[in-house]
């Protein structure tokens, strides 16, 4: 094994999210809006998406260069049949050390236990309110709040350890964050509030939409009192909190207000096995071209050595120096799950 290879900014390459699906059964406004992601959207052909072969093959090479942590995302990654038996093959794979899952968790109830019995240890689950109506505006009508719920009730009954993501937008879910905090206190789950960001290229973000950090740590400190405690790794994405009265601990994910690209050691591949070095980037490198050659693993290895080797971005610094042009091209964040 390999000692990890370092891209322009000295930021190792430790941890890869592997978008397994572009398909959701959610149209959450933010990510697949309904107009754009109608019944006609040209969604991934079967024959286009990595096969369960190809995904362990390629995260085997991964781990050659230095991962040591898995995401699956999606779309919803529970929608793909083969989700156990993915799990249990990355599980095999000398090297990993952690793999999870993040879902929208409208359908752990089904799974949980079988994704559990496939070596699955934990999920972070997106829930963005605990009111229906604010709920399925924003998920385009897709699912109640009871039926996350009971997802997350079926996951951590299964011996899932859950955390909860909620997207904050102003105006559309901020009435939530107590009521949210208030709820996943009492049930012992940590929840993450995430900053709205201004992912891909069809939400129509704005900055005035952002709650920032300092303003939901405000909003929960008044109410629930809490301390700062230390990152369980470098590089964590989210920061921690615990409540004074409880060791609950919570998290906030500050990429606009406080990014933290420096530390970021995230390679993301595309259901159709798009290497994307960044959430934001415009292009990816298309791996799937290289995995049905005849190219050998360590020449794979070698090509995406290459390209980590010659990384330079840090798209939310550089949106926090106001040196971003408002055209610039992304991805969208259905393909390649956040
Ligand atoms: P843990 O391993 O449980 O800490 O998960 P995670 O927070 O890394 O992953 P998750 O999929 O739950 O993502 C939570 C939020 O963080 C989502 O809104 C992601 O889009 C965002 N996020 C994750 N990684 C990055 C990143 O590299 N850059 C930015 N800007 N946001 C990220
Ligand atoms: N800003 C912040 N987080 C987002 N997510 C999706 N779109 C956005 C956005 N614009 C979140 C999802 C999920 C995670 C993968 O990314 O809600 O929790
Ligand atoms: Fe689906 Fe997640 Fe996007 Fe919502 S945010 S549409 S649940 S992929
Ligand atoms: Fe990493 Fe790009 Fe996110 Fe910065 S904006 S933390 S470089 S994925």
């Amino acid at each position: 094994m390999e000692n990890g290879v370092l891209d322009k900014l000295q930021r190792p390459l430790r941890d890869l999210r592997l978008s397994v699906t572009d398909r959701c059964n959610f149209r959450c406004r933010y990510c697949m809006p309904e107009e754009i992601f109608g019944p006609n959207f040209p969604f991934l052909s079967p024959d286009k998406i990595l096969s369960l072969n190809e995904l362990v093959r390629l995260t085997r090479i991964f781990v050659s260069l230095g991962v040591r942590k898995i995401r699956i995302t999606g779309g919803e990654p529970l929608l793909r049949k083969d989700l156990p038996e993915l799990i249990y093959r990355l599980n095999m794979i000398n090297g990993v050390e952690d793999i999870a899952i993040t879902t929208n968790g409208s359908l752990l109830k089904k799974f949980a236990p079988e994704l559990f019995n496939a070596g699955l240890k934990r999920v972070n689950v997106s829930l963005d309110s605990l009111d229906d109506a604010r709920f399925l505006q924003l998920n385009g009508n897709r699912s109640r709040v009871k039926n996350v719920l009971e997802g997350i009730q079926a996951a951590s009954n299964a011996g899932l350890k859950v955390k909860v993501n909620m997207v904050v937008q102003k105006g559309k879910n901020d009435q939530d964050i107590v009521p949210m905090a208030r709820y996943f206190k009492e049930n012992k789950h940590t929840i993450r509030f995430i900053e709205y960001m201004d992912v891909g290229n069809s939400n129509g973000w704005r900055m005035e939409e952002v709650i920032t950090k300092q303003e939901i740590l405000n909003r929960i400190g008044e109410v629930m009192p809490l301390e700062p405690i230390q990152p369980n790794y470098i590089g964590e994405v989210a920061t921690r909190y615990r409540y004074l009265d409880d060791d609950q601990e919570i998290g906030i994910i500050s990429s606009v207000t406080e990014p933290f690209c420096s530390a970021c050691s995230r390679a993301r591949v595309s259901a159709e096995g798009k290497l994307y070095t960044c959430l934001f980037a415009s292009k990816g490198y298309d791996l799937s071209h290289f995995l049905r050659s005849e190219m050998s693993d360590e020449e794979i290895a070698d090509t995406i050595k290459n390209i980590w080797n010659n990384r330079g971005d840090r798209y939310s610094d550089e949106r926090g120096e106001g040196n971003i042009s408002k055209n610039r091209p992304k991805i969208e964040m259905s393909h390649i799950g956040g």
